[in-house]
Formats: C-alpha cells, sequence, structure tokens
C-alpha cells in the first residue's frame, strides 16, 4: 500500500510517499522545505511565523511530493495519509492537521494521526543496512531533539515506555543555546560539532549533569549556564576561533557523556537487544560513533537513522503511520476527515 506522509510539527513543511508491504518499507519520494533561514534571524523558531510559512508552501510541497512519486490520481494510487497530531508548535500541527483531513474528506481516504516521537524512533526502519525487522522487543530507544531527550522501551509496534527523559531542556535546546551564546548562529547543533572537529575538550572541561544520578534522566539547563559563566570569566573581549572550538569541544563532550552513559545503564538494565537511537541530534557524528562502539561492545545490535532521516521529516511519519496502520486497520479505515479525533 502507498501512504502520503505529512510532517508540519515545526519549522519544516514536508511531505513523502512511502510504499509498504509486510515489514518492508521503501521511499518513493520525500520533500522537506525548510524555514531554517527565516527563523535564524530571531534565534530560534517562531510559532505563527511557521505557521504562515506551512501555509504558503504546503501546496507547493504537496504537488511536489506528488510529481517525484509520479502519481497522477492520487484517489487511484494513495491508500492512507499520516499526519504528524503532536507534539510541537500548535499553530504550526494545525496547518498540517487540517490539510490532511480535508484531503482525507475529498478522497475518502483513512486518516492517521501519528506521535511525532514515534515517527522518529520509526525513522530507523529507513535503515537499509540494520534488519530491524528480525530484531526482538523490547527495543530501546534514546530520542535526542530539539523539543525532546527521552529514553524509550519500545515493547512491540506502538507500545512504549518511557524510561528515562529530561527535567528541563532538551539536548538539542541546549546545543541551540550554548552556539547562541558561542555567537555561532541557529540551528546550533550542527555549528557545535562542525567546529568543536577542532576543539580540545581538555581545555575548558565542562560538568556532565547528573552523570552520577541512579535513575534514567538528564538535565541540560546546568550545562548552558555552566558556559555562560565560562564566557563571562573569560571576560568581554572577542572570542577567537580557537577559543570558541575549545569550548565547543567540551560542551559536546559534556552533553554526550552523559547521554550515552545513560543509554548503556538502561540498554544492561532491560536487557535489550537493540538500540535504536533518533532525533535531530541523531545527526551528531560523534554521538553516532560513540553509541555504535558501545553498542559494539555490549554485544547489542544497534541503528541510527541515514543522515536525511535524523531531522524532521515526512518519510518518518509514513513509516510510523504505516505500522500504526497494519495494527489497527479497522479504526484507521473509520477515521475519514470529518470524525478523526486526532487529539488536538
Ligand atoms: O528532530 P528535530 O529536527 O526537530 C525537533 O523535533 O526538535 O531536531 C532539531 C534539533 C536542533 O536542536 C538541532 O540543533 C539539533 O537537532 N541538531 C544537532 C545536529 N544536527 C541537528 N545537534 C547536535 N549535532 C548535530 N549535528
Ligand atoms: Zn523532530
Amino acid at each position: 500500500m502507498r501512504i502520503l506522509g505529512i510532517e508540519t510539527s515545526c519549522d519544516d513543511t514536508a511531505m513523502a510517499v512511502l510504499e509498504g508491504k509486510g515489514e518492508k518499507v521503501k521511499v518513493i519520494s520525500n520533500i522537506v522545505s525548510s524555514q531554517i533561514k527565516l527563523h535564524a534571524k530571531y534565534g530560534g523558531v517562531v510559532p505563527s511565523l511557521a505557521a504562515r510559512e506551512h501555509t504558503k508552501n504546503i501546496g507547493k510541497v504537496f504537488s511536489l511530493v506528488l510529481k517525484e512519486a509520479g502519481i497522477k490520481n492520487f484517489k487511484k494510487e494513495i491508500d492512507a495519509i499520516a499526519v504528524t497530531r503532536g507534539p510541537g508548535l500548535g499553530p504550526a500541527l494545525l496547518v498540517g492537521v487540517s490539510f490532511a483531513k480535508t484531503l482525507s474528506w475529498i478522497f475518502k481516504k483513512p486518516l492517521i494521526g501519528v506521535n511525532h516521537l514515534e515517527g522518529h524512533i520509526y525513522s530507523n526502519w529507513l535503515n537499509p543496512k540494520l534488519e530491524i525487522r528480525n530484531s526482538k522487543f523490547p527495543i530501546l530507544n534514546l530520542i535526542v531533539s530539539g523539543g525532546h531527550t527521552e529514553l524509550v522501551l519500545m515493547k512491540d509496534h506502538g507500545k512504549y515506555e518511557v524510561i528515562g527523559e529530561t527535567l528541563d531542556d532538551a539536548v538539542g535546546e541546549a546545543f541551540d543555546k550554548a552556539a547562541r551564546l558561542l555567537g555561532l548562529g541557529y540551528p546550533g547543533g550542527p555549528a557545535i560539532s562542525k567546529i568543536a572537529e577542532k576543539g580540545n575538550h581538555e581545555h575548558y572541561p565542562l560538568p556532565s549533569p547528573m552523570v552520577h544520578s541512579k535513575d534514567l534522566n538528564f538535565s541540560y539547563s546546568g550545562l548552558k549556564t555552566a558556559v555562560l559563566y565560562l564566557l563571562r570569566d573569560l571576560g568581554k573581549r572577542k572570542l577567537d576561533e580557537q577559543t570558541k572550538a575549545d569550548i565547543a569541544a567540551s560542551f559536546q563532550k559534556a552533553a554526550l557523556d552523559v547521554l550515552i552513559k545513560k543509554t548503556m545503564k538502561a540498554a544492561e538494565k532491560y536487557k535489550v537487544k537493540t538500540l535504536l537511537l533518533s532525533g535531530g541530534v541523531s545527526a551528531n557524528k560523534m554521538l553516532r560513533e560513540r553509541l555504535q562502539k558501545e553498542s559494539a561492545e555490549l554485544g547489542i545490535n544497534y541503528s541510527c537513522p541515514p543522515m536525511e532521516y535524523t531531522t524532521d521529516n515526512a518519510a518518518m511519519i509514513a513509516v510510523a503511520g504505516y505500522f500504526s496502520y497494519l495494527k489497527n486497520k479497522k479504526t484507521a479505515l473509520k477515521a475519514v476527515a470529518m470524525d478523526a479525533n486526532l487529539g488536538f
């Protein structure tokens, strides 16, 4: 079957067409229209502006995704619609959900509301290298994005237990804030990881919050404050590139150390055989590599999404929608436009 995926929870207007057959999925087309330039001057995403841009772009993205997939007759060639229903920015989500509801109503197609974080988890089903299909549940997920830092035990398709989470800021948010303090622009994650390659993390050591706590939770607001105080102590002089790189490297190490330590602790505690990394911060090369190494040492399978599916996209929403549809065909079929309560 073919599913149209729609994602508008933050600053990307995204759509994808996915082909699903049994446990196998294949992306037919995938379009992401980014608003990064618009929000960069504000240092973060402005919800009302994001919604306005989604409204402006959604029609174009829809035409393009169908064109790339070679779809001429929507009613005949698309079997269901999956849309992000939350969490995310309310005004932005409404644009995608309203569009999806309208399509579902016009073409009488089942509508599947997808949790954005579940979408990130399923981005791993787009990793051709790992046969997740053969992985046994429970699977451990580390979801790291601009809004979330969560350790989730996946007991089956659609069955989850949150076993650890951030008590304040998300790790991606901490990258963004640290980058802002260092004058590196938005989004901060890619900028910090790039400049950190040239830095020495031992030069300005920073604390790894909650690294020794017994639970599986995280906290990132203290790390951001530590960067702020460090910059204050260094005085007002203009930071040279090497100092910025050293601070970025220390920040990255402190942020990742705690993520990795708690993830491996959770893997041992729950005796999982597979670990999946996902969310925008999963684009971080050092995080990908260190988790790979630690998983190999522990003898467990490990997957991270292909780079293009790390940050927000609609292919992951379509995959999550597809597996949800397989499980709940009856309810999905009934959920056509008007009576589809997507939890809004
Ligand atoms: O999943 P995502 O696209 O949007 C949310 O659902 O939040 O994640 C965006 C986050 C941003 O905070 C961005 O700075 C971070 O992912 N990010 C990275 C990297 N690339 C993106 N963080 C660290 N290293 C990266 N290479
Ligand atoms: Zn996301």
